[in-house]
């Protein structure tokens, strides 16, 4: 890869904001444009992630060196594939590879045809509804119903009671969730907190880039409805406390995760992230995600020391054996603000105020779903997480306390966010 390059970002998201920042602090970025997303001392450009003809005339306009795609969409839609005949790098896996994110079916039966441990299931669909309902009734509550495809973060549903849980699997069906829920995951329920884990894969070599914790509940106490995330930690104690935990990661997902790609032709370059549960000391995986995660990123890319374009470069020439991430013990609490009305239906357009003096208090401040407003620059509301507000701290508690005071300094109308982050 060229020493110095010309950089784009694709996405818009908290997490674009942190690899934006990130991006920015290495010495190797000689540009960095970033679609759609609008970040301090970025190139912006407009236009959508998902349209892979004006990202690839972008490439040729801007002499882009390396395409870094934040968001799932966009990688389980090919952005990999849609840039292959071009002199570019791209950090995404290819779409082949990224099923193992875009199809819950095809990543449980990938668990379990290489053996990684992961709860029991049942794959349903129309034809097959009548023993997807039976394999409810011989579950025992809560219930776990996912849609097959992407669904934003909210294609996961848990439910307490069975009747409620019949209903939610065949409303999926039924097309809850578009073509995403057509074929639907009803999953044995895992108790106690979902750690993520973090690396850097180039087919061959990995790196473990750190762990962290997401809410992705919307009330405190982790109740109300699944979100895509409303706050994180980093690191995430129950994984860094506990060394002889990571390395039963390693041996019995991880690895056994690269092998089986190898062995079903799947050449797997980019991140990855392991959601999982511990029980009773061993690791029980949940889900893949062929990506960084959101808010994960924006607590776990501010503990990186190392230069985030070396794991680039070694990812996409497959060097990583050559590479190292350092990471900060520094302790990352991340609080998200959502709009009025997330969920379902988040109101657009109010004007978002504060933002710079939680920055001067100390706090990072990744703006997610804004727009500015072009006739006086004001920053408005544009959609369902406007920004991810983050402590940074020796002590979780002085991280999660300065996290709060920029929560607090940070007003738009309908402004929300939970109060137990970090807790
Ligand atoms: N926070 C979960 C995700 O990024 O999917």
């Amino acid at each position: 890869m060229k020493e110095f390059l010309n950089i784009l970002l694709l996405g818009r998201g908290g997490r674009e904001g942190a690899l934006a920042e990130k991006i920015l602090k290495s010495p190797r970025t000689r540009k960095l444009y970033t679609m759609p997303g609008e970040f301090p001392g970025c190139h912006h450009l407009p236009g959508s992630s998902l349209d892979f003809d004006r990202v690839a005339e972008i490439v040729g306009d801007y002499e882009i060196d390396l395409v870094v795609a934040g968001p799932e969409a966009s990688i389980v839609a090919g952005i990999y594939d849609a840039l292959s005949g071009l002199d570019v790098k791209v950090i995404a896996p290819d779409s082949d590879a990224a099923r193992l994110e875009g199809s819950k079916e095809f990543a449980k039966e990938f668990m379990i045809s290489h053996a990684i441990p992961s709860p029991r299931f049942m794959s349903v669909t129309s034809d097959t509804l009548d023993e997807g309902l039976s394999f409810l009734e011989s579950q025992t509550p809560p219930y776990v119903i996912k849609a097959d495809g992407l669904a934003g973060g909210r294609g996961v549903l848990i439910v307490s009671d069975l009747d409620q849980a019949k209903a939610t699997l065949t409303s999926m069906i039924d097309g809850l969730f578009g073509e995403s829920s057509q074929t639907v995951i009803v999953e044995e329920f895992v108790p106690g907190p979902e750690c993520s884990l973090f690396y850097a894969i180039d087919g061959e070599d990995y790196i473990y880039l750190g762990s962290a914790l997401d809410y992705k509940r919307f009330e405190d106490g982790d109740q109300g409805p699944n979100t895509a995330g409303l706050g994180a930690v980093s690191p995430a104690l129950c994984i860094d406390k506990n060394p002889e935990l990571i390395e039963k990661v390693e041996k019995r997902i991880l690895l056994p995760t690269i092998r089986g790609l190898k062995e079903e032709g799947i050449d797997y370059r980019g991140f990855l992230y392991l959601g999982l549960k511990e029980v009773d000391g061993e690791p029980v995986m949940l889900e893949y995600n062929v990506r960084l995660g959101d808010p994960e990123s924006q607590v776990l890319i501010p503990r990186m020391k190392s230069d985030i374009i070396d794991i680039f470069e070694g990812i996409a020439d497959r060097t990583l054996a050559l590479k190292q991430m350092e990471l900060s013990p520094i302790h990352a609490v991340g609080v998200v603000l959502t709009a009025e009305g997330y969920p379902d239906n988040p109101r657009k357009g109010d004007t978002i105020t504060g933002i710079q003096q939680a920055r001067n208090l100390g706090c990072s401040v990744y703006t997610g779903a804004v727009s500015t407003n072009p006739e006086d620059g004001a920053i408005l509301t544009d959609g369902g997480r406007i920004a991810t507000v983050v402590g940074l701290s020796d002590n979780p508690s002085d991280a999660r306390n300065l996290a709060y005071k920029g929560v607090n300094l940070i007003d738009f109308y309908g402004k929300y966010n939970r109060s137990d982050i970090g807790l």
